[in-house]
């Protein structure tokens, strides 16, 4: 039965799974913030397919779930509100436009920074999607919204 393939079933050795929304729901709204074991991610549903990543935008901690999404080079990326950083739903990517100091007439182009979002795993299973933290022991600059000392600095501790 649908049930017994249940992610988030904590008799399961995929235990770390937790349900976010139905299918249909994230491809009604396009996305959906929620807290995984104190984290808050979001959630967002584009050509398709479902990517998780932090909510906080690796630059200043900009909400990313009121963010456009535009394809940047065939990318698909979130535009942070606050300071229209560019961030790759699939890979966490930063891209900025480069322009050549040598040749400063030519059009500037989009490159990487690397990956700065930790972005998490998403599945679907019989209608519902769920996610599970990534566990990458990879330093990614989105952490930092998550660490003691940011929630010290906001007062949150
Ligand atoms: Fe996201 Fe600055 S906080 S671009």
């Amino acid at each position: 039965e649908a049930s017994s393939q249940d992610p988030s079933s904590a008799s399961s050795a995929s235990s770390e799974w937790v349900t976010i929304a139905t299918e249909n729901e994230l491809r009604e709204k396009g996305r959906k913030t929620a807290l995984v074991s104190g984290r808050k991610i979001t959630v967002f549903c584009r050509d398709g397919g479902f990517y998780a990543l932090d909510f906080h935008c690796y630059h200043a901690g900009g909400p990313l779930d009121v963010g456009n999404i535009e394809d940047i080079n065939g990318v698909s990326c979130v535009v942070c509100p606050w300071h229209k950083y560019k961030i790759s739903l699939a890979t966490g990517e930063g891209f900025y436009q480069a322009v050549d100091p040598q040749n400063p007439r030519q059009a500037p182009c989009w490159r990487s920074k690397g990956v700065k979002q930790r972005t998490h795993s998403v599945e679907v299973r019989d209608g519902t999607v769920y996610v599970k933290l990534s566990t990458s022991s990879a330093k990614h600059e989105s952490d930092f919204y998550y660490s003691k000392e940011y929630q010290q600095l906001m007062g949150l501790n």
